[in-house]
C-alpha cells in the first residue's frame, strides 16, 4: 500500500524533475486537506523559496463537498461528469479532486492579479500547487491566531483585511473559510491563503452568509485589542454595494 507520504515524494520529486523546485527543505503544516512544503525553488527562477501544498489523496480527506460551497460550481461541467459526481463514482471522485485543486489555483492567481494579499501562484500538477512562500529558511510566517501584533498596527492591520473582502467581493468572491488560522503574518503585513471553497457571489445562497462568517472571525480575533468592529454591519453594508453595484 502506498503511504501518504509517498504519494507526496512522488508528486514532488516531478516538481524537481520538470525544474520548478530545486529541493524540499522542511514540512510547514499538515492539516487536514493538505500538506505545505518549503522548498527551494529552481535556480532559473532566482532560487527564492516556494510553498508546495499538497492535497490528501481522495480517500484519506472529506472534501468540503457541502452543497453551500458546490452550488455552481458544477454547471458548466459535462452531464457526464455531473452524473459520476453525484453517483460518486470513481471518475466523478477523480473529477472533484482535480475540480478542488483548480478552483484554488484559478482563484489565488485572479486575486494576487487584482491586487490581493494572497499569494501568487506558480504552477500545479494534479494532486499540488506550487506558490510564493511567505516565511524563511528556518520557519514559516505564522498564522494570525498565533502572534500578537502591536497594538498601533492592529486598526491598520484590520483595515487591509476588510480591505481585502471588499476587494475579492468586487471580483464576485467570498472565501468561505476566513479566519485568523488562514491569514499569515509575515513583515508587518498580512497575506490570506487557503481559498478552495470560496464560494461565487452571483450564483451561490449562502454567499452572503458566508461573508458574515468570515467577518466575525476577523473582527473576533480583532476584539482582543480592543477594537470594536461590527461585523454584521460591515457584512450588510458590503452586500447592499456589491448587490446595487457599487463596490
Ligand atoms: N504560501 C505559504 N507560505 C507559508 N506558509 C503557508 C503557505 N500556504 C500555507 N502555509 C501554511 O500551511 C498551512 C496549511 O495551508 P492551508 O492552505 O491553510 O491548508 P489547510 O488548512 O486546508 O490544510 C497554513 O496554515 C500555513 O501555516
Ligand atoms: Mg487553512
Amino acid at each position: 500500500m502506498t503511504t501518504a507520504l509517498e504519494i507526496d515524494e512522488e508528486l514532488l520529486d516531478a516538481f524537481i524533475g520538470d525544474g520548478s523546485i530545486a529541493d524540499v527543505l522542511y514540512v510547514v503544516r499538515s492539516g487536514k486537506e493538505a500538506t505545505v512544503y518549503c522548498c527551494r525553488g529552481a535556480a532559473a527562477s532566482g532560487g527564492g523559496l516556494v510553498a508546495a501544498k499538497v492535497y490528501r489523496p481522495l480517500d484519506r480527506r472529506n472534501f468540503r463537498n457541502d452543497a453551500i460551497y458546490q452550488t455552481g460550481r458544477d454547471a458548466a461541467m459535462e452531464s457526464r461528469t455531473r452524473r459520476a459526481l453525484a453517483n460518486k463514482t470513481r471518475h466523478g471522485r477523480d473529477v472533484q479532486y482535480g475540480a478542488w485543486i483548480n478552483a484554488e489555483f484559478q482563484t489565488m492567481r485572479m486575486l494576487h492579479a487584482a491586487g490581493a494579499d494572497v499569494p501568487e501562484v506558480f504552477s500545479r500538477s494534479n494532486g499540488a500547487i506550487l506558490m510564493e512562500y511567505f516565511g524563511d529558511e528556518e520557519a514559516a510566517a505564522p498564522m494570525l491566531n498565533r502572534v500578537t501584533v502591536p497594538r498601533e498596527q492592529a486598526e491598520q492591520l484590520l483595515r487591509r483585511i476588510i480591505d481585502n473582502v471588499t476587494l475579492w467581493l468586487t471580483n464576485h468572491l467570498v472565501h468561505g473559510d476566513l479566519s485568523p488560522y488562514n491569514l499569515l503574518y509575515w513583515e508587518g503585513r498580512i497575506v490570506a491563503i487557503d481559498f478552495p471553497q470560496a464560494v461565487d457571489a452571483r450564483i451561490n445562497p449562502s454567499a452572503r452568509a458566508l461573508l458574515g462568517r468570515d467577518l466575525e472571525n476577523v473582527c473576533g480575533y480583532f476584539s482582543k485589542y480592543r477594537i470594536r468592529s461590527d461585523a454584521e454591519r460591515i457584512a450588510k453594508a458590503l452586500w447592499a454595494h456589491y448587490r446595487a453595484g457599487r463596490l
